[in-house]
C-alpha cells in the first residue's frame, strides 16, 4: 500500500485589501495509491483550491504537499511544469479543449509536449479516444462535440502522459444529468482499469457513492463522513 499523496498541515489565506480569508485551516489528507477519493463540500469550501494546491497550480500559506514522489511545496515554476506533465492529469469543469485542434489533436498534445515522439503520441491518443468511445469522432473540433463528449476527451487527454494521479474539479458540473452519468461512468472506469489514483472535488455528494472514499471540507479541514 504505497502512500501517493500525502498533505500534512495545508492552510491557504487570501490576502485582499487589508482582509485575509482563511480558506484552508490545517488539511490532512493521505491517499493510497489506486483508490479514488471523493471531496464534496459547499460552495466556497475551498474544494477548488485545495485541488489546485495538490495540482500546484496554486501555492499554500504553509503546510507540504507530497504528490508522486514530489514535494509539491518545493518546486520551482519549471519543475512543477515537468511535475504536472509527468505525474498529473488534470480534468475541469470546463473541458479547455482547444478549439482550432480535433479531438484526437487535443489528446495527442500533452504528450507532445512532454516529448513523445508524435507516432507513439498518436496511437495513444487513438487508443484512449477508443476507450472513451469516441473513435468516430477523433477528426471532429470541439465546436462539433457535444459538452459530454467533449468531457470525455478531456478526460482522454488527462491520461495520454499516463499519471499516477488524476484530479478532477466539478468534471461533471457542467453536465446535464444523463450526461454527468456517462461522464463520470468513464473518468472512473478508466482509472480504475488503469490502476490511477482519483481525487475528485464536487459539490455533488451523488458522486461519492462511487468512490472508495468520501472526505467533506468544512470550516477549512477534511473529514471523514
Ligand atoms: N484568488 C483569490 N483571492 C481571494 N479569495 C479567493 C481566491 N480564490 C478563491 N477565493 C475564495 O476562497 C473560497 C474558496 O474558493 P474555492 O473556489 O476553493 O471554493 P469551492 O469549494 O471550489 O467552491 P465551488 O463549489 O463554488 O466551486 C471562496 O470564498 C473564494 O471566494
Ligand atoms: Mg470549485
Amino acid at each position: 500500500m504505497t502512500e501517493i499523496v500525502r498533505i500534512d498541515h495545508v492552510s491557504k489565506v487570501f490576502v485582499t485589501g487589508n482582509e485575509q480569508i482563511s480558506i484552508l485551516v490545517d488539511v490532512q489528507l493521505t491517499v493510497i495509491a489506486g483508490t479514488v477519493v471523493v471531496v464534496t463540500g459547499e460552495s466556497g469550501s475551498g474544494k477548488s483550491t485545495l485541488l489546485n494546491i495538490l495540482g500546484g497550480l496554486e501555492s499554500a500559506s504553509g503546510g507540504t504537499v507530497r504528490v508522486a514522489g514530489y514535494r509539491v511545496h518545493t518546486l520551482d515554476e519549471f519543475e512543477l511544469s515537468a511535475y504536472r506533465a509527468h505525474s498529473l492529469g488534470l480534468v475541469f469543469q470546463f473541458h479547455y479543449l482547444l478549439k482550432d485542434f480535433t479531438a484526437l489533436e487535443n489528446v495527442m498534445l500533452p504528450a507532445y509536449m512532454a516529448g513523445i515522439p508524435r507516432r507513439e503520441a498518436l496511437s495513444r491518443a487513438r487508443e484512449l479516444l477508443q476507450s472513451v468511445g469516441l473513435e468516430r469522432r477523433a477528426e471532429h473540433f470541439p465546436a462539433q462535440l457535444s459538452g459530454g463528449e467533449r468531457q470525455r476527451v478531456a478526460v482522454a487527454r488527462a491520461l495520454v502522459n499516463d499519471p499516477d494521479v488524476v484530479l478532477a474539479d466539478e468534471p461533471t458540473g457542467n453536465l446535464d444529468e444523463r450526461n454527468s452519468a456517462v461522464v463520470r461512468q468513464i473518468l472512473f472506469d478508466m482509472v480504475r482499469s488503469r490502476a490511477k489514483t482519483l481525487v475528485l472535488v464536487t459539490h455533488d455528494a451523488a458522486l461519492a457513492s462511487y468512490a472508495d472514499r468520501h472526505l467533506v471540507l468544512a470550516h477549512g479541514v477534511l473529514q471523514p463522513v
